[in-house]
Order: structure tokens, then C-alpha cells, then sequence
């Protein structure tokens, strides 16, 4: 069983070594594998009736990932690439994350598989390996999902600086409550924006020698390139900014947490034109409501939902029928009763 998370602040930082505040959340992918002595692994889902035939003796080869369909087979063909499973049998995928929402669901899904064909290890390194499924499978990503799906903890958010792999929990006050809201259009990381900012980035980089995380301002001057500046000055901010929530919450400080928000929303529409009009428009609406602290696009960005820091009530769920979801901090994956998946006698 693995969560979803949601991305208190810290946005496309985690592929530039900078920081980010995720909380993993009580929305989960679970994986139900019965081994068995076949050499292939059916996978069935419940929002697909067809079966996906992922063989496992030999695994798929890296050029065939790319044929499995849909894309949620194509994670799975890859994670048992890299998993490389001693056993076929079946496999059952159900899940509360909405995919193409930003809420991390195809972390969930690499995470889940990843435990239930018995792949061991310490956070980070199942983290790392979900990133890579996930590249093979067509989608280059930041380690933040998987990570955060690892290693998440009941009612803490998780301040990890991706230079040094290090994180902690930063507990959120009591009397604060998030709720996730989607802007109603999906996407996918792939097809949208997503791969065309991290192309700048890595631009920006190059050009600076040194990783964005660790810019300081002074540092945009000597970008010739007046869109690669807009792109680097909202990672060195959100930087600055994943410090000022994770302290404001800790001490308390709601206000402050949600001014720190709203600026992260701003730098991300605005320096890293990553957010959508429909998106715009839900935050002002939600930032102008009475009881609500902070709101912010959430994820990749170019659509999915939007993370609200409220009063306890303040949101009223209602009024954004099927899209509005209360959300809660929780623990990370657990690979249920048996470690390690064991065939039949
Ligand atoms: C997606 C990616 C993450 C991260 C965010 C943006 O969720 O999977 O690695 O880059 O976008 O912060």
C-alpha cells in the first residue's frame, strides 16, 4: 500500500537539488500480488477491465517498455524491468489517487508494485528506483513522489533537501486542516508542460555551473536569457520559501504559512508559467475564503489541484461536487503481513 501525496510548497525543486514540504496523504495505491509459478504477471486495475501480460522470465527489455499500453500498464512493465520479480502469478491494482491530478499517483503505483514484488530497501533507494521506472516508462521525474510516498508520516509534512537526500518531518499544527481541490482539467506529466521547464532548467544550469537549489539571486545577472531568469529566480525563491512554511509551521504561524503559499502560487504562474487560467481562478477563490490560510497549484502544474491550508470547516466541500477532497498526513508505504512474496507449493 502506498500514498499519494500533496505538495505543500517546494515546486519543480526536487530536479534541481533544491527543497521541497510534501505530505503524503490518506489517498493510496494498493497492490494485491499472488504469485504464482507463471512466467508472466497479470495485472488487472479496476478502472480497466483488460488485463495487462507484463512477461517476467525474461523480463521486458527496455525498447519494449514503450508498447505497453495503457500508461499505467507501461509503469508496471518497467517497474518489473527493474524489479525483476522471481515469480509471475497476479496482480490487483486499486486506488483512491485520481490520476492526472497532481496528487502523485503514478508514484503510488511504482511504489506499491515496487513493495509487492518484494523489492527491499531503505527510502531512498526504492524512491530511486520508482524514478527510474517511471523515466523508462517515458515520464522523467524529480525524486519527490516516490520519496514521499516512502517515507511519509502521520500528521507531519517532510522538509527533504534534495542536495544532500536528507529530510525530516515537520509536524502540522493542530487546528490546521488541507483539503486538495481540482481545477477539473487532468493532464499528464509527460504531455504537458513538465518536460519543457525541466529543459530550461537544465539550460539555466549548465549556463550558472551549479545546481539551481543552490542559486542565490545574485546569480541571475549573468543569465543573457530573460525566460531562463524567470525560470531560476522562481526556483531560488520557492527555495527561500519551503524554509519560511516549514518554520512558520512549526511555530505555529498559519498566516504566514499562507502568505508563503500565495507567493509560491505567483512564482509559479507568473516566473514559471506553469499553472493554467482554470487554476488561477480556484486559488483566488479559495484564497479569498473566509478561514482559509493559503492556496496553491499543487504538483507538476498545467492543471490538476490545487492544496488548500484552512480552518477546520473552512472549505466547503460542496461547492466543488466530486472535485473537493479533505486530505490527511500519513504514514508512508508498508508492504503488508509478508515481506517477501513466496510462490505457491
Ligand atoms: C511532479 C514530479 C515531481 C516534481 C513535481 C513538481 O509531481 O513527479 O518530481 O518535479 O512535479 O514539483
Amino acid at each position: 500500500v502506498a500514498p499519494g501525496r500533496v505538495n505543500l510548497i517546494g515546486e519543480h525543486t526536487d530536479y534541481n537539488d533544491g527543497l521541497a514540504l510534501p505530505v503524503a496523504i490518506d489517498l493510496r495505491t494498493s497492490v494485491r500480488f499472488e504469485p504464482s509459478r507463471s512466467p508472466t504477471l497479470h495485472l488487472t486495475t479496476a478502472i480497466d477491465d483488460a488485463p495487462a501480460r507484463i512477461p517476467v522470465r525474461p523480463v521486458p527489455a527496455p525498447a519494449a517498455i514503450a508498447a505497453f499500453t495503457p500508461a499505467w500498464a507501461r509503469m508496471a512493465a518497467a517497474m518489473v524491468m527493474i524489479a525483476r520479480p522471481a515469480f509471475g502469478g497476479s496482480a490487483r491494482i486499486t486506488s483512491t489517487v485520481a490520476p492526472g491530478a497532481g496528487l502523485a499517483s503514478s508514484a503510488a503505483l511504482c511504489v506499491a508494485l515496487a513493495l509487492a514484488l518484494g523489492v527491499a530497501g531503505d527510502p531512498l533507494a526504492i524512491a530511486e528506483l520508482c524514478r527510474l521506472a517511471e523515466a523508462a516508462a517515458g515520464s522523467e521525474v524529480g525524486l519527490m513522489d516516490p520519496l514521499t510516498s516512502m517515507a511519509g508520516r502521520s500528521g507531519a509534512a517532510l522538509l527533504i533537501d534534495f542536495g544532500t537526500r536528507a529530510w525530516e518531518p515537520v509536524a502540522l499544527p493542530a487546528g490546521a486542516e488541507l483539503v486538495v481541490v481540482h481545477s477539473g482539467v487532468a493532464r499528464t506529466l509527460a504531455g504537458s508542460g513538465y518536460p519543457a521547464r525541466r529543459a530550461e532548467c537544465e539550460a539555466a544550469t549548465r549556463a550558472l555551473g551549479i545546481p539551481l537549489g543552490r542559486a542565490a539571486l545574485s546569480d541571475l545577472v549573468s543569465l543573457g536569457d530573460p525566460v531562463l531568469r524567470r525560470r531560476v529566480r522562481h526556483v531560488v525563491t520557492e527555495c527561500v520559501r519551503v524554509r519560511t512554511m516549514a518554520a512558520a509551521l512549526e511555530a505555529g504561524d498559519l498566516t504566514r504559512a499562507g502568505e508563503a503559499m500565495a507567493e509560491s502560487h505567483r512564482s509559479l504562474a507568473e516566473d514559471f508559467e506553469a499553472s493554467t487560467p482554470e487554476v488561477d481562478d480556484l486559488v483566488r477563490v479559495l484564497a479569498a475564503t473566509p478561514g482559509v490560510h493559503g492556496a496553491r497549484l499543487t504538483g507538476g502544474g498545467f492543471g490538476g489541484c490545487v492544496v488548500v491550508l484552512a480552518d477546520p470547516g473552512a472549505v466547503d466541500l460542496d461547492r466543488w461536487p466530486g472535485r473537493a477532497t479533505r486530505v490527511v498526513p500519513s504514514p508512508g508505504a508498508s508492504a503488508g503481513p509478508a515481506d517477501r512474496p513466496a510462490p505457491p507449493d
